[in-house]
């Protein structure tokens, strides 16, 4: 899992790092405006409520809730898009584990849905209403703690298509 590693490597890395010298690993992650919850069982909520977004999200659910290390976990979702994605959107993904930051990256949405085969959802996205449904195995790997988790996603043209944010947290045993 390729995702996998690059978090792996990206918390190695934080790990080296990470000291009071260097504020940023300890800050909390940001969000602009308020949140919102989501209709449906998991532990996400919309952020940037107060912007303009392109995605209007209306259920998410997660089986098992919380997901379980070592498990499989199904992700069902749905909402309307209000005007077409085309590519060249992207997705800016932040991950803390406790205060430390694991990951920080961009991701081609476009790509990223191909590579992924999330519902056979492909760029361009036209405007409508759209269910799915994914399931991903989350590896007995994953250090086990708090996570947090940001997303923001926009399109082409830097418009906000999305702001989700969430905790899950993975116990030890
Ligand atoms: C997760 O689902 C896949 C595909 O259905 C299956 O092959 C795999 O064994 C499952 N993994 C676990 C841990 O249940």
């Amino acid at each position: 899992m390729t995702r996998y590693s690059v978090l792996l490597l990206a918390f190695l890395c934080a790990l080296v790092t990470a000291s009071p010298v260097f504020p940023a690993f300890f800050s909390f992650p940001g969000t602009r405006s308020g949140n919102k919850p989501i209709s449906g069982d998991s532990p996400l909520q919309q952020c940037d409520v107060d912007e303009k977004q392109v995605l209007d999200i209306k259920l998410v659910n997660l089986l098992p809730n919380p997901p379980v290390r070592g498990e499989n976990v199904t992700v069902s979702a749905a909402g309307y898009v209000k005007e077409t994605i085309e590519k060249g959107a992207y997705v800016d993904v932040e991950v803390r584990l406790g205060y430390i930051k694991l990951l920080s990256q961009t991701y081609d949405l476009c790509e990223e849905l191909e590579n992924n085969d999330v519902g056979g959802l492909k760029c361009p996205i036209k405007a409508g209403d759209y269910m799915i449904e994914k399931s991903v195995e989350i590896p007995q790997e994953v250090p086990p703690g708090k996570y947090t988790v940001l997303a923001r996603a926009y399109t082409e043209d830097d418009d906000e298509i999305t702001c989700l944010s969430g905790e899950i947290y993975f116990p030890a045993y």
